[in-house]
């Protein structure tokens, strides 16, 4: 089994590292494979809203000259899927968000792909915005019916430079547990796979609030 992490800090290991680190290290010890892919360095522009991704039905983001549509299928080969963000003004950084909404959007309108594998999210934050962006960062996995491991408390850490996160001794042990949850979800859901009868995806109904 593996679990592909994205990191949306520009900072490769700065707090948001750690915290992913921290999930990655329990996952490893319960012989989950982990790796981490830097977002937040690259340039990702957003989403153009060009409806390609719905009427190509190939499981790509019609912009190809950067990284998404390969990290798109990193996450197709995944069993799980663990996001991170420090926070930016109380939300999700720019390039971060800009992979999410794009590569979220390509993957549930192709399938959808990312749905019933396991998704968590963490954050790092010096000192206010955190749950906001945990909760942002939770609406893609929602939205994508993936299935969600929780923690002792909600998944955030604090630190303001690189490295501070590890004296958050609390914000560690939240980040531990998480790993932990999660690689017992991830084999659970595998051992019962094939003795539970599948609940099969309903063609999504859209209102737009438009009633009348
Ligand atoms: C542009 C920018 C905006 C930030 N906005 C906030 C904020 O709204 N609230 C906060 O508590 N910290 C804020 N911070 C601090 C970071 O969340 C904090 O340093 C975090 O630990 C960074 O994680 P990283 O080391 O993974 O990059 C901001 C930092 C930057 C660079």
């Amino acid at each position: 089994m593996k679990v592909v992490a994205f990191n949306g800090s520009p900072r490769k290991d700065g707090n948001t590292g750690f915290a992913l680190n921290t999930v990655g290290e329990e996952l490893k010890k319960a012989g989950i494979e982990f790796t981490v892919i830097h977002v937040g360095n690259k340039t990702i522009r957003g989403c153009a809203a060009c409806g390609g991704c719905v009427t190509n039905q190939n499981e790509r983001c019609v912009i190809a000259n950067d990284e998404v549509n390969d990290w798109i299928q990193k996450m197709k080969e995944a069993d799980g899927i663990l996001l991170g963000a420090p926070v930016h003004y109380a939300g999700i950084p720019g390039t971060m968000k800009s992979f999410l909404d794009r590569a979220f959007f390509a993957a549930t309108v192709n399938g959808p792909m990312m749905r019933n594998k396991v998704g968590a999210a963490v954050v790092a934050v010096r000192r206010s915005g955190g749950v906001a962006t945990f909760d942002s960062l939770n609406h893609y996995l929602m939205y994508a019916e993936m299935i969600m491991p929780t923690s002792n408390y909600w998944n955030v850490t604090h630190g303001l430079q690189p490295g501070e996160a590890i004296k958050d001794e609390e914000g560690s042990q939240i980040m531990r547990v998480l790993g932990k949850n999660m690689a017992w979800l991830l084999k659970v859901l595998a051992a019962g796979k094939d003795h539970v009868e599948p609940v099969l995806p309903e063609a999504k109904i859209l209102t737009n609030f438009v009633r009348d």
